[in-house]
């Protein structure tokens, strides 16, 4: 009947099923406003593992983290690639490299992205990412109030000061810029970046809408935005540019042997990379830096390390000639520092895992029930859930910012639900095959940022006793969500 091509029937070993009420839109309305809240009642009613008709598709969550693995582990009939690609050629328009005609295919794309974002080269990526964090805070030295208290803004201070080091890391600097006292040349880089970032902020604004499905054409501004951005990003204009980072330069030399991409195309993609380098860590520096600032025994614990390896290495802030050098090694073994940012993505991600079946199967979760999946229902992971549960971290909505010490000042790993340890307990950066490949620049900027943040200025909330801006829950399943609202707070140059 007309009524039973809306719903969908639950089988023998399928999980319980809400369509929601409204035809093909399902439980979209709902799910969209809240995702954990509405993840958490349906975990109440219908246990660890149902299915919901969203926006057209059948989603079945797993809700029990010790089942997460049952879902990362299986490559074999959940494929992950299929509904991040038909996402991504929506928001960004790039080409679709499953199409021989570019005789590219995303098997080499990934492999760049682990050859340039991983182990050894990470060494290059933070010894830039040092340099620039630098350069961008120093440019505020030259005024010649900067060591008078300056109120901004934190989310749009911390936002400006690390897009336009992490966009010099990634996309290189200005060879003309580079050259010593070309100061006009700095300045037109610098004017120049201002506006790729304002491009930037039109078009993340609108990725919530364009990922779910809603047409550019309806936002003329980002469509603008968008495509500004991809010009900036074009081969012709990159190649004015020195001091790139692998990633960029190794995807440069892998589209310009492609028959089919021109320009513009190759402008796309690079849009791509700009969104993924920067979306997720703006937001999660501001969260560091907030909570940084906002408790004093946190702040006490992370300049402690900052001091000691400063003396250590015997290094003073202030000489604009002898930048502040930290390596790797030296970020890692900030473990306070760690801790805080753990904390900070704990409460502030909320990204989800989709796979879909790509035949009909059967999982079996860790409790041993056996769930029928069929071919072309989605499985989502919703690790807010796990973020926020109260039986594996206590007061789940307080900030601590040792949550993740040890009693040995070492990073915590142990994390425990009805007595059992968890294998996963924090997936700001997602698990498996879709996991970022980016995590680890990603933390280590972040720990760049704070150590010299705090190595140049003094920095104060206005009103430190403010409750915490809420989540901005729009961009929920996209990473981590913004701040409802923005602080404002005071610096000064030391
Ligand atoms: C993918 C989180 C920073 C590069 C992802 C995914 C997550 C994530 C959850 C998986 C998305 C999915 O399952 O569909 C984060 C967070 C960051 C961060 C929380 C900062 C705090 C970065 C940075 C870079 C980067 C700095 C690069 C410079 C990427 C790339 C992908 C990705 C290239 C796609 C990988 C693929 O297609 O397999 N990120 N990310 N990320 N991230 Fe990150």
């Amino acid at each position: 009947c007309f009524i039973s091509m809306f719903l969908f029937h639950r089988q023998e070993g399928e999980p319980p099923v809400e369509n929601g009420w409204i035809p093909y839109i399902g439980c979209a309305l709902e799910f969209g406003a809240n995702p954990l809240k509405f993840l958490q009642t349906r975990q109440r009613k219908y246990g660890d593992a149902f299915t919901c008709k969203i926006a057209g598709n059948f989603i079945t969550f797993i809700t029990d983290p010790f089942s997460y693995n049952s879902v990362v582990r299986h490559g074999k009939n959940l494929n992950f690639q299929a509904i991040a690609l038909k996402i991504s050629k929506r928001v960004f328009n790039h080409a679709d490299f499953t199409d021989a005609k570019y005789g590219i295919n995303y098997e080499e794309i990934h492999q760049i992205f682990n050859k340039t974002l991983q182990g050894f080269s990470l060494d290059p990526l933070t010894s830039s990412m040092m340099e620039n964090l630098q350069f961008v805070m120093l440019q505020d030295k030259k005024s010649p109030d900067s060591s008078n208290w300056t109120t901004e803004s934190l989310y749009a201070f911390s936002y400006r000061i690390m897009f336009e080091a992490g966009y010099l890391t990634l996309f290189g600097k200005n060879k003309k810029a580079m050259k010593q006292d070309n100061t006009e040349k700095v300045k037109a880089q610098h004017v120049a970046i201002q506006s790729v970032m304002e491009n930037f902020k039109v078009f993340d604004n609108v990725f919530p809408a364009l990922a779910g499905g809603i047409p550019l054409l309806f936002f003329k501004a980002a469509k603008q935005s968008r495509m500004a951005l991809a010009q900036a990003l074009s081969h012709n204009n990159l190649r004015q540019n020195g001091n790139k980072s692998q990633l960029i330069e190794q995807r440069m030399q892998l589209f310009d042997h492609s028959p089919a991409l021109d320009e513009l195309s190759k402008g796309k993609t690079h849009v791509t990379m700009l969104w993924a380098s920067q979306a997720n860590t703006l937001p999660a520096t501001f969260w560091s830096v907030y909570y940084l600032i906002r408790s004093q025994e946190a702040l006490q614990a992370v300049k402690n390390e900052i001091e000691d390896l400063l003396l250590v290495t015997n290094q003073k802030p202030g000489d604009m000639n002898n930048p502040i050098i930290f390596t790797r090694e030296q970020l890692d073994s900030m473990r306070a520092m760690g801790s805080l940012i753990n904390e900070s993505l704990r409460l502030s991600s909320a990204s989800i895992m989709l796979r879909v079946a790509t035949e009909n199967f059967v999982l079996t979760l860790d409790t041993g029930t056996n769930l029928a999946v069929r071919k072309g229902d989605q499985i989502g992971l919703y690790p807010q859930q796990l973020h926020l549960d109260p039986e594996i971290y206590e007061d789940p909505l307080e900030f601590k910012y040792n949550r993740f010490l040890d009693e040995n000042g070492k990073e915590k790993t142990t994390f425990y639900k009805n007595g059992r340890k968890l294998k996963y307990y924090l997936m700001p950066f997602g698990s498996g095959v879709s996991m970022c490949p980016g995590r680890f620049f990603a933390i280590n900027e972040i720990k760049q940022c704070l150590a010299l943040l705090l190595c140049y200025y003094d920095m104060e909330l206005l009103d430190a006793t403010a409750p915490t801006p809420a989540l901005d829950n729009s961009r929920a399943g996209f990473g981590i969500l913004q701040p409802s609202h923005d602080v404002l707070f005071r610096y000064r140059m030391k």
